[in-house]
């Protein structure tokens, strides 16, 4: 089953050797779908909580949960774009492939409820992907940077940004990760 291997992208792994995500560490995964990485890091001693607005989705995620029950994990179902969205805070937020698929009227109220979750200081790691399956219409990183500036600029800064690799290594589902910090509250 998909979801016993545990799905950690490297760039996750890299935060959790160099000390940058421990388990010290509250973390939400925005968008978790079935709970893959939300597992993996749970199985790594990260207490995280994962929310989807797909009851499949969660249910899934709690099915697989089910067999680590001593793992710090929750799979919540939630609308995170959803202006009364409130699930207390977080030192971390992660999100892989959710931001992309939120429509723009609706990423204000997203920026929003990461910036009201994340506590000061707090990280927020974005995967994006930069090819939504129409090769002639790639989202380039400055848009993104332009997207973020948008609708997180009073709220959170860009630290880095990475190319990353959805499809593991077959170059076929190319985009980025985004680190950003929460400003100072
Ligand atoms: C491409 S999937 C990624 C799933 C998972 N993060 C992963 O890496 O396998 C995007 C997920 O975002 C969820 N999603 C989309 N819009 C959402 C919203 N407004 N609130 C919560 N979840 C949302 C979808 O239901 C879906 O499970």
């Amino acid at each position: 089953m998909a979801w016993m291997t545990q799905e950690i992208p490297p760039l996750v792994t890299e935060l959790l050797n160099t000390g940058k995500l421990t388990s010290q560490d509250r973390l939400l995964d925005i968008g978790c779908g079935s709970g893959e990485l939300a597992l993996g890091l749970a199985r790594a001693g990260i207490e995280i909580v994962g929310v989807d607005f797909s009851d499949t989705a969660i249910l899934k995620a709690r099915e697989a949960g089910h067999y680590f029950p001593d793992l710090r994990l929750k799979f919540q179902v939630g609308d995170f774009c959803d202006p009364n969205f409130r699930l207390g805070k977080f030192s971390w937020l992660i999100d892989r492939g959710c931001l992309h698929v939120i429509p723009d009227d609706q990423k204000q109220a997203y920026f929003n409820n990461a910036a009201r979750g994340l506590s000061a200081n707090g990280s927020f790691l974005i995967f994006h992907k930069s090819n939504l399956g129409d090769k002639n219409n790639a989202i380039s990183l400055d848009s993104l940077k332009k997207m973020i500036a948008t609708y997180g600029g009073q709220n959170f800064e860009l630290i880095t940004t990475k190319p990353y690799d959805f499809s593991e290594g077959k170059n076929e589902k190319v985009g980025f990760a985004l680190y950003l910090k929460r400003s100072a509250t």
